[in-house]
């Protein structure tokens, strides 16, 4: 069984502009904000609907999903902050977003990660999500031992396709994938990863 991974509070990578930060499973002020995020019509629209609509339902999912990720990984979901000015602590900035690094759930979990994230749509456009996934890929690789990372997104996700490519992604083709339940997506891997996905335990 894998040890209770719980980071401190005022634990953050910080970038440029931003902090990325655990989501604290018992934080009612993060509860709030996953609700928000996931809700609004562009991320149901590029995302799908997660059901997650009160913040009793989010609290459920922090304890749950989001902690059995970091047990397992030390990584997960994360909040992204931005900072009022550059010296900013985590606690003055103001979320804005999340990056996630995931390997999906046992039985279908996979060996590298993939990248995700999510940004107000208000926040869209000021490169917030690139800056927050250099940040969180970077801190992976010194801290966490992580070295090859897959991007997953819909094919008629544009502006989320840039984002992978800014990261240094490569294009892998269209593929459907069953961890997926089978749709069609934009494979994304940084260029050592081997093409077979059969390596890092994913079939079409
Ligand atoms: C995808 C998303 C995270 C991007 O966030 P962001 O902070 O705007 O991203 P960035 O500013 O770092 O980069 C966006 C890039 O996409 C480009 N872009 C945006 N819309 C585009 C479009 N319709 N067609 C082509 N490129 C587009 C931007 O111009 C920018 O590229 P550039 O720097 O070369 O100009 C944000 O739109 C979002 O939260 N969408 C909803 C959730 C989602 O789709 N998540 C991804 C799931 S796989």
């Amino acid at each position: 069984m894998s040890t209770h991974f719980s980071p401190p509070s005022s634990f953050s990578i910080p970038t440029e502009r931003l902090h990325i930060s655990y989501i604290q499973p018992e934080n009612p002020d993060h509860h709030a904000f996953i609700v928000h995020l996931w809700n609004t019509e562009q991320f149901i629209q590029t995302c799908g609907n997660t059901g997650i609509d009160t913040p009793e339902k989010a609290k459920e999912f922090c304890k749950n999903r989001v902690q059995a990720d970091y047990n397992r990984n030390k990584h997960g979901q994360f909040l992204v902050s931005l900072k009022p000015h550059p010296d900013a602590s985590l606690a003055e900035s103001k979320l804005i977003g999340m990056v996630s690094l995931m390997k999906g759930e046992p039985p279908n979990a996979y060996t590298c990660p993939d990248i995700g994230y999510t940004m107000l749509p208000e926040e869209n456009g000021k490169g917030y999500a690139t800056e927050a996934a250099l940040g969180l890929l970077d801190y992976a690789r010194r801290e966490l031992n992580v070295t090859g990372v897959f991007g997953f997104c819909s094919k008629d996700n544009p502006a989320s396709r840039r984002v992978l490519e800014k990261l240094g992604l490569e294009f892998r083709g269209l593929r459907k994938l069953r961890i997926f339940g089978g749709s069609l997506d934009a494979v994304y891997a940084t260029p050592e990863m081997s093409s077979d996905l059969t390596v890092y335990g994913i079939d079409d």
